[in-house]
């Protein structure tokens, strides 16, 4: 089996790891922290410890025809995205992989006044977010097509599943925006995700975009709500959107200001992908089992 590298082991990369560890394969995971390297090597996974916005400290990469997942978020601050650029860099010509699968966000889409939208739809980021994002995009495509290594991109919804609900934020009763005015949003289970990252690897042909979702978008408010049923927490306190401009943050009115429906046709034909958790009620159902 071809090794594989998760540049950015999380969550979502450990998931991905699983999968593979099952099917016997060697797996190296980049992280920058000693906690996170300690977590990795307990998983079976093989830390490599590293600051991907310094080139002199990624070593050691087993690169050659592995199948390689890039899964760091780019930094906090700017319009661009250094560390992927840093990373492919360190990429010896003669140790080039056999793949690599992005992951980036549907936030490079900008505001879609709530439409129904495929992979044809521009990119047009509206916000720094989802600048640094098209970014690290634009740099792979161009390093793929230098390299010839075949590339995937794929641009995923809001990530969720035990672990990453908005639990304390409707614990501390945080108030939504009234679900007339609330942009849609769209999810796909952690699950699931790390599912489609493999097959975007098996079965992702080189260049092309895929978004990731479940396909079931809801309102950003419905979403709070649903959740707040399904753990038996509050309902959170409804605010128009201009008592929200007041007293929300200023990262929650970003995620506000936009609003698209995502098409997961592509995703679901192409990478042959059937959900686990085909909507949010199913991935909340399956909360109460475990
Ligand atoms: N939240 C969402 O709903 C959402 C939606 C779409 C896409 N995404 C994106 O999906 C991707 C995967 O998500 P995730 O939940 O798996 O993320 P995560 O758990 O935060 O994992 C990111 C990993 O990247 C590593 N990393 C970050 N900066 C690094 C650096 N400078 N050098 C080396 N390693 C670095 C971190 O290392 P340490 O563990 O040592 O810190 C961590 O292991 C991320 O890019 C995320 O932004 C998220």
């Amino acid at each position: 089996m071809k090794p594989i590298l998760i540049a950015g082991c999380g969550d979502i990369g450990q998931r991905v790891a699983r999968l593979y560890r099952v099917q016997g394969a060697s797996v190296w995971g980049i992280v920058c922290s000693e906690t996170s390297a300690r977590r990795l090597r307990a998983g079976g996974i093989e830390p490599l410890l590293g600051d991907l916005a310094d080139r002199t400290t990624l070593k050691d990469q087993p690169t050659a025809e592995a199948v390689i997942f890039y899964f760091a978020p780019p930094p906090a601050q700017g319009e661009r995205d250094p560390l992927i650029q840093n990373f492919l860099a360190t990429i010896d010509p003669v140790r080039l992989p056999a793949k690599v699968v992005l992951i980036s966000t549907t936030a490079v889409y900008g505001d879609c006044q709530g439409a129904w939208i495929t992979e044809a739809q521009a990119a047009e980021p509206q916000t720094a977010r989802g600048r640094r994002r098209l970014d690290a995009e634009n740099i792979l495509h161009r390093w793929g097509k230098e390299t010839g290594v075949p590339f995937v991109t794929l641009r995923v919804g809001g990530i969720y599943g035990p672990g990453r609900l908005p639990v304390v934020r409707l614990e501390k009763g945080l108030p939504i925006l009234d679900p007339v005015e609330s942009p849609y949003t769209n999810r796909i289970h952690q699950d699931d995700l790390a599912r489609v990252c493999k097959a975007a690897a098996e079965r992702g042909v080189s260049g092309e975009i895929y978004n990731v979702s479940d396909g079931h978008p809801s309102t950003m408010s419905q979403y709070f709500i649903d959740v707040a049923k399904a753990l038996g927490l509050p309902l959170p306190p409804v605010v128009s959107r201009a008592e929200a401009e007041k007293v929300m943050s200023a990262g929650m009115l970003s995620y506000l200001q936009e609003s698209r429906r995502l098409e997961n046709r592509k995703m679901s034909e192409e990478l042959a992908i059937e959900l686990r958790y085909p909507d949010l009620a199913a991935g909340l159902a399956a909360l109460k089992r475990n």
